[in-house]
């Protein structure tokens, strides 16, 4: 019981500090934008870019990648998919791990 009042204790103040650290961005996000993933896939993973358009860029709020699973998604990462460059040696296994935790949070 003690330790659930200190676990509740604990999230509370990691919920109170989240806003003065952006609060509202998923880490992925951060990772997603400065890996310029959005030349392609757009700010909003809607790949309504020219890059993206011309490159036929997978929209990362569609049905087919909300049915991949996370090591598909993260194999395409790592390893690029035909137009797509591979960023298995820019990004850390986490990095990418956190690009799916963040393409997961996307509505359609
Ligand atoms: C140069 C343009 C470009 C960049 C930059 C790019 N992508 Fe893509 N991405 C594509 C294209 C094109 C596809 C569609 C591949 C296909 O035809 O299946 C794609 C597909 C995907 C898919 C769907 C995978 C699948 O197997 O269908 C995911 C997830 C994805 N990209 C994530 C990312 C992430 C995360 C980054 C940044 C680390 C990124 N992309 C950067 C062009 C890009």
């Amino acid at each position: 019981m003690k330790s659930r009042v200190i676990a509740g204790a604990v999230l509370l103040t990691a919920l109170a500090a989240a806003p003065i650290a952006r609060a509202d961005e998923h880490p992925g996000q951060k990772i997603y934008r400065e890996a310029r993933c959005t030349t392609c896939h757009g700010e909003t993973g809607d790949a309504d870019t020219p890059a993206g358009k011309r490159l036929d860029a997978r929209k990362l709020t569609s049905e087919e990648v909300r049915k991949m699973t996370d090591a598909q998604l993260g194999a395409s990462i790592a390893k690029g998919r035909q137009k797509m460059p591979a960023f298995g040696s820019a990004l850390s296994d986490g990095q990418m791990q956190r690009l799916v935790g963040w393409i997961r949070t996307l509505e359609p």
